[in-house]
C-alpha cells in the first residue's frame, strides 16, 4: 500500500461521508516525507511522457507540484485565485472554477507569458472531487494552444464525478489514494487491480 494511503488511514480525520481532513500532513501542516513519496509515485507513473511544465492551482496543490517539477526539471506554474496588483498589466488567460464543496465560483488566472502552444502540461493537485479545478486548469492550457498530457491527483474521492468528467476529455488521470467511501467514519479505498 502506498505511503499516502497508510498515512490517510492513520492520520486523517473523516469529517462526514463526503469530506476527509488531511491538515496534519497535506493541507495545512506539510509532511515532507509524505510529499516526497507522493512525488516519487507521480514521477514513476508519468516518466515516459514528454512534459514541459507542471501546473496546479493555489494553495494546496503547490507543495506536491513543486516536488514533481523538480524531478522532471521543468517549471511549475500555479493558477491564481485572485489577481495580484503586480499582474494588472499582464495579459492573462482566465477561467471560472465552480466549487461544489464551497458553493462558490472563482475566476482563476495565469499570465500568458508562462503558457505557450509548445507546452505539454502535467496537472498536479491535492484533491479530486468534482473535477472543476482540473477542468479549469485544462481550459487555461487549451486557451494557450498547449496540451494537457496527464493529471496526477494525491487524493481522489472516487464516489464523486471528477474522474469521469476528466476521462471524458480523454486525459490520463492517475490518483495515488482513491477513496471508494467515507461511510461510517471509515476510509475505504478503491480495490487496486
Ligand atoms: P473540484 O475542484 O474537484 O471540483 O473540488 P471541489 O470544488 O469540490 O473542492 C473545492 C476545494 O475543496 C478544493 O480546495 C479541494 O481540494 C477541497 N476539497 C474537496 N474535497 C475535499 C475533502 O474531502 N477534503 C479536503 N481536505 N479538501 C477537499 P481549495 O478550496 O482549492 O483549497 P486549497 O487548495 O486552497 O487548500
Amino acid at each position: 500500500m502506498s505511503y499516502l494511503k497508510q498515512k490517510m488511514l492513520t492520520d486523517s480525520v473523516v469529517v462526514n461521508e463526503n469530506v476527509v481532513k488531511v491538515d496534519s500532513f497535506l493541507n495545512h501542516q506539510l509532511d515532507p516525507v509524505v510529499l516526497k513519496e507522493i512525488s516519487k509515485e507521480f514521477v514513476e507513473y508519468f516518466k515516459e511522457k514528454e512534459i514541459t511544465k507542471i501546473m496546479t492551482i493555489e494553495a494546496s496543490g503547490i507543495a506536491p507540484a513543486i516536488l514533481v517539477a523538480s524531478e522532471f526539471d521543468v517549471p511549475m506554474l500555479f493558477a491564481k485565485k485572485a489577481e495580484p496588483s503586480t499582474m494588472k498589466n499582464d495579459d492573462q488567460y482566465s477561467t471560472d472554477v465552480h466549487s461544489f464543496t464551497k458553493n462558490t465560483t472563482s475566476r482563476v488566472l495565469v499570465s500568458t507569458k508562462y503558457l505557450s502552444p509548445d507546452d505539454k502540461v502535467l496537472i498536479i493537485d491535492d484533491f479530486l472531487a468534482n473535477g472543476e479545478a482540473a477542468l479549469g486548469l485544462m481550459d487555461l492550457v487549451e486557451q494557450a494552444g498547449g496540451e494537457t498530457v496527464g493529471i496526477g491527483i494525491c487524493v481522489e474521492k472516487s464516489f464523486q464525478p471528477g474522474r469521469q468528467k476528466l476521462e471524458d476529455k480523454g486525459v490520463d488521470v492517475f490518483s495515488i489514494a482513491r477513496i471508494a467511501s467515507l461511510a461510517n467514519n471509515e476510509i475505504s479505498f478503491v480495490e487496486e487491480e
